[in-house]
């Protein structure tokens, strides 16, 4: 229970979208879970949405209507009125393309400002040559390459480790700042010319990044204190989180991972609340298992892949990657429920597999003969298991237009509680379009 002040309810124990509290949202795959949609309407019930990690290596998209918004670094709250969005510490940000997309957004009808829109001051900034160092690792890596975004990500967060990052906060401060990027470009040059890349010009990117700092200076703040006078005021935070459990650094497909903690934990490194004022968490999770990218992936079924990119489906919104596609694993979805301490489970694109006669379901995984009940730490081992299957049937009739749990077809529910039960945890939205009305929540 929240110590400090005291909070309006508990939900842990019971699910109840009318009563939020303050909940974390972490995706229970390798990321791309339908996060979006089920923030979207999770956020409907809070007043401040948090992103606490990644950058704009994440791509979510919600369909309001008929207009479809894409956001990357700006959480999805921003789409409703009188809602708070912060972009906590643990964010890396590039601020060229944070611009963009406040600009687009706006374009769209939306409105952002330091009303509604909050930047740490302690987040760190992705630069171009983040960007150009991932291409140049991904390249020299050849068949062992990560498959990463080439958004800078993994070099911007190994900047921030070594101590060597520059933050949103330095741009505020011109002098200080191009101080910072001269002594840094001096050893990224060094090190692009190891790459046979061009040298950065220092002075250029300084201006262009404080053009940058001039346009967003009203929304760069101390999110931290931000946050805790919000929660001082008993206003409910949702913590939109990006990626998923086996893309995090720590506990995550190492080496075949992003650079930051997607797990639960991250929502609040990421952000200065601390464990003790979170009051539960939703996993998210599509009906099946997608992932973009290299590494292990035992439930990746070709046939399956070519019907949902024969539907259109499984296109990556931000890098437009095909991502592949496999069945249901509930090793995998044991281990996400374990680490994040998911109380309740969203389960996304249920409609994907209406038209399947017979759906598997991977319950254990298979090594060198033995059963394996957990996903290995080593990415080898994780690599030579096999998936152990029970077949279920389908229910070969379109979950669309369904608006309540009663409206899925039998065999969809049953296979609904069949994944919950596996999972170990409890079933709370469903997911059926990626229009706003096309949420179900199973009470
Ligand atoms: P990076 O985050 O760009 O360094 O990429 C590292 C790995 O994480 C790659 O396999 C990416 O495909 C994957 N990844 C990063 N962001 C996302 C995302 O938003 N959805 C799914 N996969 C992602």
């Amino acid at each position: 229970m929240s110590r400090g002040v005291p909070r309006r309810f508990y939900a842990r124990d019971v699910f109840c979208p009318e009563l939020m509290a303050n909940t974390v949202l972490v995706g229970a795959q390798w990321g791309d879970e339908g996060k979006g949609k089920v923030i979207d309407y999770l956020t409907d019930r809070v007043d401040v949405v948090v992103r606490s990690q990644g950058g704009n290596n994440a791509g979510h998209t919600v369909v309001v209507g008929d207009t479809k918004y894409i956001l990357r670094l700006i959480p999805s709250g921003i789409l409703r009125p009188g809602k708070i969005c912060l972009i906590g510490n643990g964010v890396v940000v590039d601020p060229i393309s944070l611009c963009e997309e406040i600009a687009e957004l706006r374009g769209q009808g939306v409105e952002i400002s330091s009303r509604n829109l909050l930047i740490s001051d302690a987040a760190h900034l992705v630069f171009p040559y983040h960007k150009l160092i991932d291409e140049q690792r991904e390249l020299a890596h050849g068949r062992n390459k990560i498959g990463t975004t080439k958004r800078g990500i993994g070099p911007a967060y190994g900047d921030k480790i070594a101590r060597v990052g520059i933050r949103l906060g330095d741009l505020l401060e011109p002098e200080l700042f191009r101080e910072r990027l001269e002594s840094r470009i001096q050893e990224v040059n060094w090190l692009l010319q190891q790459y046979g890349s061009k040298p950065i010009d220092w002075r250029e990117l300084g201006d262009q990044y404080l053009a940058t700092g001039e346009q967003l200076q009203d929304m760069i703040t101390n999110t931290v204190l931000a946050l805790h006078r919000l929660m001082d005021s008993q206003k409910e935070i949702l913590f939109e989180g990006a990626q998923g459990t086996f893309l995090d650094i720590d506990h995550g497909t190492y080496p075949y991972v992003t650079s930051s903690n997607t797990t639960a934990g991250g929502a609040c490194t990421g952000s200065g609340v601390p464990p003790n004022r979170i009051d539960r968490v939703v996993g998210a999770l599509k009906a099946y298992t997608t992932r973009v990218g290299e590494g292990p992936f035992p439930t990746e079924n070709q046939e399956l892949s070519d019907l949902l990119h024969s539907m259109g489906r499984e296109i990556a919104v931000n890098t437009g990657r095909k991502r592949r596609c496999g069945w249901f694993d509930a090793v995998a979805t044991r281990f996400a429920v374990m680490v994040n301490g998911i109380d309740e489970m969203a389960v996304t694109n249920l409609d994907g597999l209406d038209s399947l006669e017979t759906i598997k379901i991977c319950v254990a995984y298979e090594r060198d003969g033995k059963k394996v009940d957990s996903p290995p730490t080593c990415v080898r081992k994780f690599k030579r298991c096999t998936p152990v299957y029970i077949d279920v049937p389908g229910w070969k009739e379109p979950t669309t237009s369904a608006r309540s749990y009663d409206d899925l077809p039998k065999n969809a529910r049953l296979y609904l509680e069949k994944i919950c039960e596996l999972a170990g945890t409890k079933l709370s939205l469903v997911g059926v379009g990626q229009k706003r009305e096309q949420t179900i929540v199973v009470r």
